[in-house]
């Protein structure tokens, strides 16, 4: 029997896999737990329940940062591990595999990946690269070997990634260190100041869920716990949606910068095809509410917010590995100028 092809998206917060003929086999968080210095605990959604109350001799940690990977390690174990779960029975066969990357990094940050996938023990016999604009469009559904330009917004957990393609290819891609952690941070740390309350990062983050919202709406408040400064002791306070709103409007208007600045740096012929097709939005911070009027109005463009946002990378991967007309997409890693 072949051995079996798989996309993988190595997200800042979550690591999905699509494997041919399955589907997505693996949605889990990117984080691994490791005790001492080497004896892997547990990697995924289980490590991500013990971070932040792990004992101090259990390390718990994301090794993919910024879109690229920061930990290589802890990415190779924690690669490894999925693998190997995912082939209980039957053992790993040679697999051909597919990796999301953004554009905007540099070749030896794209080699980082194609290496840790052939050290792995998945033992590839090939491995290819597709861009993660290409992968997002193809996964919304857009035609993107079309003449037609369209851009495309990924706002992730640790980044954003603004892109204009046509024709199959990238014309341009900007990476901003900016995504849905900036928010839960600048969360955390206003309400520190105001309420001289520590909440730890999950809590950030469910506040956000619940109440962020990118154009004032509704007053809505929710309770948040956390640990008095002052006191020491365990407080509660109540949040509200527009102190969320103040704390993270800062960040929404860099990313409407850098999408901005694209949209400068377009060829007038591409902003044609982008006024008539709006721009989509995607990745998994573009539930924010009411960022659709925000961006509509800052950009005077229409504004798609795409459905299953936080899959449109690893569903594209999905299409492109089923459907042979897209194949093109995925091209083996241009020989980098550096070697070894
Ligand atoms: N309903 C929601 N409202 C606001 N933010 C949300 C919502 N659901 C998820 N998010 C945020 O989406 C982010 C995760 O998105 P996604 O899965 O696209 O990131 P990623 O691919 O792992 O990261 P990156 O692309 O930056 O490497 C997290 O910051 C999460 O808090
Ligand atoms: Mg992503």
């Amino acid at each position: 029997m072949p051995g079996k092809t798989y996309g993988i998206d190595f997200g800042t917060s979550t690591i999905k896999i699509y494997r041919k003929n399955d589907g997505v086999v693996v949605d889990e968080k990117n984080i691994i737990a490791v005790e001492g210095r080497k004896k892997v605990i547990a990697v995924g959604n289980e490590a991500f329940e013990m971070h932040g109350k792990a004992p101090a001799n259990i390390n718990v940690s994301y090794p993919v940062k910024y879109g690229v990977i920061a930990d290589i390690n802890n990415m190779l174990e924690l690669i490894n591990y999925t693998f190997k779960a995912l082939n209980k029975r039957g053992g790993m066969r040679a697999a051909s595999v597919l990796i999301a990357t953004p554009t905007d990094i540099t070749e030896v940050e794209k080699r980082a990946f194609y290496d840790l996938i052939a050290s792995s023990q998945v033992k590839p016999k090939s491995i290819k690269i597709v861009e993660k604009p290409i992968a997002d469009a193809v996964g919304i559904g857009l035609d993107v070997n079309n003449a037609k330009g369209v851009m495309v917004v990924d706002i992730g957990a640790d980044t954003t990634e603004v892109s204009i393609m046509s024709l199959g290819g990238i014309v341009i891609s900007k990476l901003i260190p900016i995504g849905g952690n900036r928010l839960d941070e600048s969360i955390r740390s206003t309400v520190k100041k105001s309420y001289n309350l520590v909440i730890g990062d999950r809590t950030a983050e469910t506040i956000k869920k619940e109440l962020a919202t990118a154009s004032p709406m509704e007053e809505k408040t929710i309770k948040a716990y956390g640990r008095n400064v002052v006191t020491g002791l365990p407080t509660e306070v109540d949040i509200s949606s527009s102190f969320v709103y103040e704390s993270i409007i800062e960040y929404i208007y860099s990313i409407i910068d850098a999408i901005r600045i694209i949209l400068e740096r377009t060829p007038p012929e591409i902003s044609s095809d982008i006024i008539d097709s709006g721009i989509y939005v995607t990745g998994g911070s573009s539930a924010i509410k009411g960022l659709d009027v925000l961006l509509a109005k800052e950009t005077g463009l229409k504004i798609n917010i795409c459905n299953d946002s936080a899959n449109t990378v690893v569903n594209g991967l999905g299409k492109i590995i089923e459907d042979a007309n897209l194949k093109d997409l995925a091209s083996p890693l241009k020989e980098a100028t550096i070697k070894g």
